[in-house]
């Protein structure tokens, strides 16, 4: 029987995980909702399901996001959240001696990525082998690269919190930058806009909607409706937003992303930027599907993008992948961890 091991993409917006001989079983917000005071607190929901709390919940229950621009915020909540979520993933409350691979943005402090192995060994889970996965690396390894022989792979993950921009080759990373934003930075410019200037309170979850029809990197004409409360009035009712207003609280961000991807290529060996001219800028993560990201780097850059329907998934496919090759893992891992056999 192939040995317990787990991939886990533990996203500022949603977590990803991977059983072995199974595949991707959970993909979920990475919310907890909890009730009590520090020693007392204990989560009563995680997941979507904490989710759907949010903005609804009563004061006794605290509904938070435990990771913030791809870092660990809150440790203790993390831990808490992944201890609940075992019983969904593995059938049982609790799981020993299992293998871990987690994946971690490449442009952060070692002690950063540290936390990560952490939510596993100081939960409940006992694990055999928790190994640290640099996420552009299974990101490739997702999209099928052969990341050995490449001698220049550019990938742009723009996620919920953040956007990690890397170059790499021969199996390793060239450069990594990660950006502070990704997709729920427009969210909150559209909140933020529709009570200023509509007297409109919309909720997180409005706001991601109109996001989603909206928000464009080039200019777009299209309008949608949001539920809300008038602040004037005091009552609830419906707004209506046209995409040219949103356009001009988003195109600064976008043109930052696509500068900071022609600064990285600038300054990219010229044999590695070759390969890159020739195969193109991967784009991936869920704040990829935007539209016209993928129109305004290729313009702004002058290189090919390559867009995929399963760029929410990339990353954890590539952990899959290295779950269901636990040798080739060693070769890209940093065991934190070793306990047992
Ligand atoms: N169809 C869509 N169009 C635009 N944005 C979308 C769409 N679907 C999801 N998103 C946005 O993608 C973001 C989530 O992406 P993803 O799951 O890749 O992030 P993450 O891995 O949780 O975060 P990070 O990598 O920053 O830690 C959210 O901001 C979400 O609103
Ligand atoms: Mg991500």
């Amino acid at each position: 029987m192939a040995h317990k091991t787990f991939g886990i993409d533990f996203g500022t917006g949603t977590i990803k995980v991977y059983k072995r001989s199974e595949g991707i079983v959970l993909n979920e917000r990475n919310v907890v909702a909890t009730v009590g005071k520090s020693s007392e607190k204990r989560p009563v929901a995680i997941g979507d399901s904490a989710y759907e709390m949010f903005e609804k919940a009563p004061p006794s229950i605290h509904v938070s996001f435990p990771m913030h621009h791809g870092v660990i915020a809150d440790l203790q909540d993390m831990i808490a959240l992944w201890d609940f979520m075992v019983e969904k993933v593995s059938g049982r409350r609790r799981l020993k001696g299992a293998d871990f691979y987690i994946s971690v943005p490449a442009d952060i402090g070692q002690v950063e990525k540290n936390a990560f192995s952490k939510i596993i060994t100081e939960g409940q889970c006992s694990p055999r082998r928790v190994c640290l996965i640099d996420k552009p690396i299974a990101d490739a390894l997702g999209m099928k690269l052969d990341i050995e022989k490449a001698r220049g792979i550019m990938i742009v993950n723009m996620g919920a919190d953040t956007t990690e921009l890397s170059v790499l080759s021969l199996g390793g990373i060239v450069v990594s930058k990660l950006l502070p934003y990704g997709g729920n930075y427009f969210d909150t410019q559209i909140m933020n806009y529709i009570r200023k200037e509509h007297n409109f309170v919309i909720g997180r979850k409005s706001a991601e909607q109109i996001k989603k029809r909206l928000v464009s990197a080039v200019p777009v004409d299209e309008s949608t409706t949001a539920m809300g409360r008038n602040v004037v009035k005091g009552l609830p009712g419906e707004v209506l937003i046209q995409s040219g207003e949103i356009f001009p609280l988003v195109r600064d961000v976008f043109y930052e992303i696509s500068g900071a991807i022609r600064s990285m290529l600038e300054r990219t060996p010229p044999e590695i930027a070759s390969q890159i001219q020739e195969d193109g800028i991967y784009l991936t993560g869920a704040g990829s599907w935007l539209k016209g990201l993928d129109q305004l780097i290729a313009d702004q850059t002058r290189h090919k993008v390559n867009t995929s329907r399963q760029a929410q998934k990339t990353v954890i496919t590539g952990l899959g992948y290295l779950a269901e090759n636990p040798k080739m893992a060693l070769r890209y891992s940093v065991p934190l961890t070793q306990t047992g056999k």
